[in-house]
């Protein structure tokens, strides 16, 4: 047996049993069972647990080095791996030594969006697959540019649209292409979340804590303020147009995306309304607490109201998520879809909730539960870097979802109006400050290059 195999067959059982370090990290996918070598970058609460819980359900996935710019953070992923899968991983807080580093498979990349895309294209360029956290981009431009880096050099990029996995997801797919529904006429996205006022608190000194030049990246810089960052927590990013793209990008992508899944993954529309402000509680978030926005897909239309600031409606609850027998009270639903075909309309839950096809006279007409779909996700994901076989999360069809973040966006900075968008050119035909958002802009040394 060479080194090789014999690293892939037995290393990981005797993690914990006095074997180098090194060795247990000494490995490339390319077959079957091959050892998978991950590494995080970003390891806020969600990458942390999601790339743990990766290497749980999945056999034979290593995490070799966690990436944070906060050390705070970056301390307690080491430790929270070492506790929950019984080795310590390297760190570091430049991503580049994990794009430089060859036994790295796949980088799991999950800091706020405005890195998203660039440290996705970089990851590519290294020879790396990569899994990217929502929303994938923080323009439609870089978006496309992620999509050619993917192709350009054939790796797997799974978004972090984790619905894409869901079989009732599937199931709701094919109720309504087998004509069930009839055609459809209109869909409606909900988000509506919670919220109150919102104010930046004053900026202050860059705390010892964190590399404040790295974590704003392409982002302009600016001063530091303890409202964006966070030592242990999130922080309110969300709230500015540098880092995110809003609740829209944080959680409506989820809603909209899994429609788009559901209805047969249509092309860009070929227009945006959108309206919006902070018209609810008057805070001072660039992002807005209230957004209502509709495209014309030419022969149907999907409109989304999203918010944070309807307090009394309700997420899907947790019990409701992880128990397919179980499905939502879809009134007071946050985060529903309803599809209306000519013959019959479809509620649908996001993270679980399954769908339900309602009757004239309020009967249920057909249904499917579902639950909350990370680990289908993470494990379509490790398949995909196995077999090369394209994953749910394809990138490109998650670039056309991201996109619908951004045209709904990009409208209301604009001044709430309607734009027109040629989907071939992704960009906008009637307003040439849309597509200056469209296409961004990037700090020096942090520039994606229009040739990827
Ligand atoms: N798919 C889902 O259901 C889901 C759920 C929650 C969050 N998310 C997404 O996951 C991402 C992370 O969310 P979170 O809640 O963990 O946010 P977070 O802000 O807590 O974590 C992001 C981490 O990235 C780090 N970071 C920033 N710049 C970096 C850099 N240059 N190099 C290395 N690390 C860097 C930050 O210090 C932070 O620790 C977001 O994009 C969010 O939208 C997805």
């Amino acid at each position: 047996m060479d080194r090789r195999s014999f690293i892939k067959k037995g290393v990981i059982a005797t993690a914990g049993a006095g074997i180098g370090i090194n060795s247990l990290f000494a490995s490339s996918c390319a077959g079957a069972n091959d050892r998978i070598v991950l590494a995080l970058v970003g390891s806020g609460g969600r990458g942390l647990g999601c790339i743990i819980n990766c290497c749980k359900i999945n056999e034979n996935v290593v995490i070799k080095t966690v990436c944070d710019v906060n050390k705070t953070k970056l301390n307690n992923a080491v430790a929270k791996v070492e506790q929950e899968l019984g080795y310590k991983p390297s760190a570091t807080e430049d991503m580049q030594e994990i794009f430089d580093d060859r036994d790295v498979d796949a980088v799991w990349v999950a800091t706020p969006e405005h890195w998203h895309t660039l440290a996705t294209i970089r990851a590519c360029q290294a020879g790396k697959d990569v899994y990217v956290e929502k929303n994938p981009s923080i323009n439609i431009w870089e978006g496309r540019k992620m999509v050619e880096a993917a192709r350009k050099y054939k790796r797997i990029v799974q978004v972090g649209f984790q619905n894409r996995s869901a079989p009732y997801g599937f199931s709701a797919r094919e109720y309504i292409r087998s004509g069930k529904l009839g055609k459809i006429v209109t869909v409606k996205c909900y988000n509506l979340l919670g919220g109150s006022k919102w104010s930046e608190r004053p900026e202050t000194p860059v705390p010892a804590w964190l590399n404040w030049d790295k974590w704003l990246g392409p982002a302009p810089m600016r001063s530091f303020s303890p409202s964006i960052v966070d030592e242990n927590g999130r922080g309110d990013w969300l709230s500015y147009w540098a880092y995110s793209g809003g609740g829209l990008a944080d959680d409506a992508s989820h809603v909209m995306d899994l429609c788009r899944l559901v209805i047969g993954d249509p092309p860009h529309p070929k227009s945006v309304y959108g309206w919006g402000g902070n018209h609810a509680f008057g805070g001072s978030s660039e992002t807005p607490e209230f957004q209502t926005i509709v495209y014309d897909f030419g022969d149907f239309t999907l409109s989304c109201d999203n918010a944070y600031a309807t307090n009394y409606m309700t997420k899907t609850p947790g019990d409701i998520r992880m128990d397919k027998t179980k499905f939502p009270n879809w009134r007071n639903n946050a985060t529903r879809t309803e599809i209306y075909g000519t013959e019959g309309m479809m509620y649908l839950g996001r993270h679980g909730g399954g769908w339900q096809v309602l009757g004239p006279n309020n009967e249920i007409v057909a249904q499917e539960g579902g639950v909350f779909p990370d680990n289908e996700h993470q494990i379509n994901f490790i398949q995909s870097l196995r077999s090369r076989k394209q994953p749910n999360g394809e990138v490109e069809e998650c670039h056309r979802s991201a996109t619908l973040v951004h045209l709904g966006n990009t409208a209301y900075r604009v001044g709430n109006k309607q734009l027109l968008f040629d989907p071939e050119t992704e960009k906008f035909t009637n307003d040439e400050s849309a597509n200056k958002i469209a296409r961004g802009s990037y700090r020096e040394g942090y520039v994606i290059p229009e040739k990827v």
